[in-house]
């Protein structure tokens, strides 16, 4: 077996292959399943302090494009192709106390593997910059590799949390210098695409003493409406708001996004995200400077964990 090992970070990964933050990793379980499928380290589902109560309705729904027409739809119907994952799921629904206990266990079990948590915490006061330390300190006593700050979620249900963190660069530097103060672990920060000038949210996140860049979340956007009814296809009693939208729609526009930060900030380091569902995809990203990729839809469509997604890692060989 060829060697995949990469240093990211300042740690030793046995291949550059990481699950992202997402369903895939909401659970110890799934977490065990996903290191013994090959993955080389895993971004647990975004941890806070409190629980969420999630939107009613399914938080993921699927859209597929005709294989022989222009129709796109996210009704399940056979000789279609996989276009986009579409959700409005919030963070981890169990909150910080539900993973204390579980993130050691899961890191004694498997040492070798990367296990990054991730976190998210308001941003309007100083009691809020005290959570995301008060998070910082929890996950690393469990013996967490690293951090990752959500700055990216784009349907938060709070002003001060999420993408809206990630859409003012003085909060990106704020809450990432507050967290690097008790941080002993390197700090990624994973930024959202919506907005104008990626490149300067990345500026300050680093200004801030960030560790690395995870870049994209999903893309803000709606579902479509069905002509028939007349209705958006996801809707609760008549009703929608704006969702996330991943997989591999969005891989093009990821890599727009990425290529302007390795361009401007050429000694500093990147995780790539959005789209990746075969080794192809993923070389995209290391050949703009990334140095490792996570995956979500293609994962969550391989039975959670995403055995065959792994398996691209062997292609590197053949590069
Ligand atoms: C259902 C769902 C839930 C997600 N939850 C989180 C989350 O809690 N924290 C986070 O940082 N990203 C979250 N994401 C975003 C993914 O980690 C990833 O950035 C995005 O889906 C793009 O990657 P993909 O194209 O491989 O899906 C979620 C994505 C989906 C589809």
């Amino acid at each position: 077996m060829a060697d995949l090992s990469t240093k990211f970070t300042g740690i030793r990964f046995e291949n550059p292959f990481l699950l992202s933050s997402a369903p895939p990793t909401e659970s110890d379980s799934n977490i065990m399943r996903a290191f013994d499928a090959g993955w080389g380290g895993v971004v647990t589902k975004t941890i806070g302090l409190h629980p969420v109560v999630n939107v009613k309705g399914p938080k993921t729904k699927f859209l597929r494009a005709d294989n022989n027409g222009y129709r796109i739809s996210m009704n399940k119907r056979p000789e279609s192709t996989l276009l986009a994952s579409w959700n409005w799921e919030l963070i981890s629904d169990k909150p910080l106390d539900w993973w204390i206990g579980k993130l050691s266990r899961i890191k004694k079990a498997y040492p070798a593997k990367i296990l990054v948590a991730s976190i998210m915490a308001g941003s309007g006061n100083d009691k809020e910059l005290h959570n995301w330390q008060t998070l910082t300190k929890a996950c690393q006593d469990e013996g967490v590799d690293a951090l990752e700050l959500n700055f990216s979620c784009p349907h938060m249900d709070r002003v001060d949390m999420g993408s809206n963190v990630g859409k003012d660069k003085v909060l990106c530097s704020v809450v990432t210098q507050a967290v690097k103060q008790v941080a002993k672990v390197p700090v990624w920060v994973k930024l959202t695409p919506a907005t104008a000038d990626i490149v300067e949210e990345a500026q300050a996140s680093f200004r801030g003493g960030a560790d690395a860049i995870s870049s994209s979340n999903t893309f803000p956007s709606l579902p479509v409406i069905d002509p028939n009814t007349l209705e958006f296809e996801m809707n609760v009693e008549g009703y929608v708001s704006s969702g996330g939208l991943g997989g591999p729609a969005i891989l093009p526009l990821s890599l727009a996004k990425m290529s302007q930060m390795t361009k401007a900030l050429p000694d500093k380091e990147f995780s790539g995200i959005g789209g990746v569902s075969t080794f192809d995809h993923a070389l995209c990203y290391f050949l703009l400077g990334c140095g490792t990729v996570q995956v979500c839809t293609a994962a969550m469509l391989d039975q959670a964990i995403g055995p065959k997604a792994v398996r691209l890692s062997g292609r590197i060989r053949i590069f």
